[in-house]
């Protein structure tokens, strides 16, 4: 593929030297894509080691990048649909919040009859995202102000550990795959998760390194947090039923605690004070979080598709 080859060599220095790659016909949510996109993101986070880190800012790989998130953003665009007028970033948070009682995704599976094996696959999806929890997010920081800067900073705070490294929900996770005998390095399932996975992480760094996406940034930001506390509560009643090793419950149980708090603040003071000054943004926040809602199912419709063929989920099977 034309972007990881391309990064196995220097940086071209001065030149806008185009990347020989077509992106026009490509699936915008196909493996091809997503993992272009992912690489060019990853020199964003932490990069690649063995990887010129001037590739960053280098104008052709930025082209490639546009063409490949302009087709990514259409894809989640014809997905999410007309936003009628009259739905709020208000009342979008409220149907968040409630939530059908008979769920029939992977948390719900994992918690009635998953399998640990099952559940070890869940954390390799997850891992993408949770390895670098609240770091996408985190480029919305620069483009808020007044109240919804110091709550939205205020919540990050909390993911980030609130002062303590061991602490950091990235490095809890880290325990987690630990403890379930997972590879707990920075980007060591890369290749294992299929492009569903990918897509979820996709999303955040394209809302959070565009400006002008800003509303959608909080909006799928908003989501993130009204969702996880019922979803991490589910996956805790999972992994005490299959008799877990008791890291892998400790992270969600920062989650159900950590979330329901942070929910109410990202709704009143984060989402609400954004609307309130910036009225505009309101249905930009609407579809952050419908976006949020699109690829988090397609995920969980590739899990299900493949568990329930008595099938591994993943792009290779884990020992
Ligand atoms: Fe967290
Ligand atoms: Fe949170």
């Amino acid at each position: 593929m034309a972007v990881r080859r391309s990064l196995t060599e220097p940086a071209p220095r001065g030149q806008l030297a185009p990347l020989g790659a077509s992106v026009s016909d490509s699936d915008p949510y196909g493996l091809d894509l997503q993992l272009a996109l992912y690489m060019c993101y990853e020199l964003h986070y932490r990069g690649f080691a063995g990887v010129d880190p001037t590739w960053e800012w280098n104008p052709g790989l930025l082209h490639l990048r546009a063409q490949l998130e302009r087709a990514f953003l259409a894809g989640v665009r014809r997905d999410v649909g007309r936003i009628e007028p009259s739905q709020t970033a208000a009342a979008e948070m409220d149907s968040l919040s409630i939530e059908s009682v008979e769920g029939t995704g992977p948390s719900c599976w994992l918690r009635d009859s998953g399998t640990w094996q099952q559940m070890r696959e869940y954390f390799v999806h997850r891992s993408l995202y949770h390895l670098k929890e609240g770091d996408p997010h985190a480029w919305a920081i620069p483009r808020l102000t007044g109240q919804a800067k110091a709550s939205f900073v205020a919540v990050e705070f909390d993911e980030y550990g609130a002062g303590r490294g061991a602490q950091v929900h990235q490095q809890l996770f880290a325990d987690l795959l630990t403890a379930a005998g997972l590879d707990s390095a920075y980007l060591a399932y890369l290749d294992a998760v299929p492009a569903e996975s990918l897509a979820v992480v996709n999303l955040m760094s394209l809302f959070g390194l565009h400006r002008r996406l800003r509303g959608a940034a909080i909006g799928h930001f908003a989501s993130t947090e009204i969702t996880s506390s019922p979803g991490s509560r589910r996956l805790v009643e999972a992994l005490q039923r299959l008799l877990a090793p008791q890291e892998c419950a400790a992270f969600y149980l920062e989650h159900v605690e950590a979330d329901a708090v942070h929910e109410q603040v990202v709704r009143a003071d984060v989402v609400g004070d954004l609307v309130a000054r910036e009225p505009q943004l309101d249905q930009d926040v609407v579809f952050g979080i419908r976006a949020h809602a699109v690829v988090e199912d397609r995920l969980a419709d590739a899990i299900m598709t493949s568990w329930k063929a008595g099938q591994t989920s993943l792009r290779r099977p884990l020992f």
